[in-house]
């Protein structure tokens, strides 16, 4: 799975980087941004939280795990 956040809907409330640092960081100008190229496998639950958690819907799946 490939994660991807819209940084024309992101409005940096960072709720996923609170709660998923691992998949998340937030660039110099409050954007979030993906860190993992691939989510590994067994992560795709915290993946679809983030998702869930994000008040803009700026996180995007681009690709499905096969
Ligand atoms: Fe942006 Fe949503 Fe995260 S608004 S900082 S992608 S919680």
């Amino acid at each position: 799975m490939k994660l991807h956040v819209d940084r024309e809907m992101c409005q940096g409330h960072s709720r996923c980087y609170a709660t998923h640092p691992e998949l998340f960081d937030i660039d110099d100008e409050g954007y979030a941004f993906v860190t993992v190229e691939n989510v590994p496998p067994g992560w795709e639950d915290r993946a679809h939280k983030a998702i869930a958690n994000c008040p803009e819907r700026a996180i995007h799946i681009v690709e499905e795990s096969p």
